[in-house]
């Protein structure tokens, strides 16, 4: 058996998944990609152009025509992928509450998944690489490798999200940020196409029970775990 070269983490937001798939791609050296990055350009492009966000004729017309591209990070600024549209880096633009706040409608929108879905695959099938979304292990790489399903309460995500935000010097208000998850979670467990859901083989850590380094050990025993040769 072959170790695998495709790690899919899916999981709803604030669970950990980026901390996770970056610490693991580090150790693994992998390329992080993280996909919701796309989703946010959409979004923030569109907003950008003042289209309105349920106008999905025109949000999915947008989405076939923008260039993104999402990297591994060219300035050490506590980012973790570079994302550029049309050129242009917007890697902490995508991060403002406005694009939190749309993003889960933009990426209903099947022609803005289908545009998404084939870049992503592009970078995906390269391998060596750990792809962190919500449909990842379902259906942009359903024979990745490794795929894990990482979770958290909602209370311990909203808690996160709001740590993080002050960490960057913005203001935070914990119960609109809880607010915004439990729409967004909605959103995304119970949209048409390709819903935020464990795939059947998927390994479920609810990060609640864990700390972010037992996260990672366990990860990594359950990347070696999946082949079976001594140089794993
Ligand atoms: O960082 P956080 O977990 O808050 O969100 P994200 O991973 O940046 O994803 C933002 C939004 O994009 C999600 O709420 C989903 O609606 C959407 N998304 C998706 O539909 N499929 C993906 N593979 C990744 C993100």
């Amino acid at each position: 058996m072959k170790l695998p070269t495709v790690i899919a983490i899916d999981g709803p937001a604030a669970s950990g998944k980026s901390t996770l798939g970056e610490r693991l791609a580090k150790h693994l050296h992998f390329l992080y990609f993280d996909t919701g990055l796309m989703y946010r350009a959409v979004t923030w492009c569109a907003l950008m152009n003042g289209i309105a966000i349920d106008d999905e004729l025109q949000v999915s017309d947008l989405a076939e025509r923008i260039q993104i591209d999402v990297q591994a990070p060219t300035v050490d600024d506590g980012r973790i992928n570079d994302v550029f549209l049309n050129g242009r880096d917007i890697s902490w633009e995508v991060r403002q509450p406005e694009v939190d706040a749309n993003v889960s409608q933009v990426s209903t929108y099947v022609r803005v998944r289908t545009a998404m879905t084939i870049q992503q695959r592009r970078i995906g099938e390269r391998g060596n690489v750990v792809m962190v979304g919500r449909d990842i292990g379902t259906v942009v790489m359903p024979d990745a490798g490794l795929k894990i399903y990482l979770t958290a309460s909602v209370m311990e995500r909203a808690r996160r999200r709001y740590e993080e935000t002050r960490a960057r010097g913005q203001p935070a208000n914990l119960e609109q940020i809880m607010r915004s998850m439990k729409r967004r979670d909605a959103i995304d467990s119970s949209r048409m196409i390709a819903p935020l859901k464990p795939a059947p083989d998927a390994i479920v850590i609810d990060s609640d029970d864990y700390s972010i380094d037992e996260v990672v050990m366990l990860a990594i025993d359950y990347y070696r775990n999946t082949c079976n040769n001594s140089e794993c």
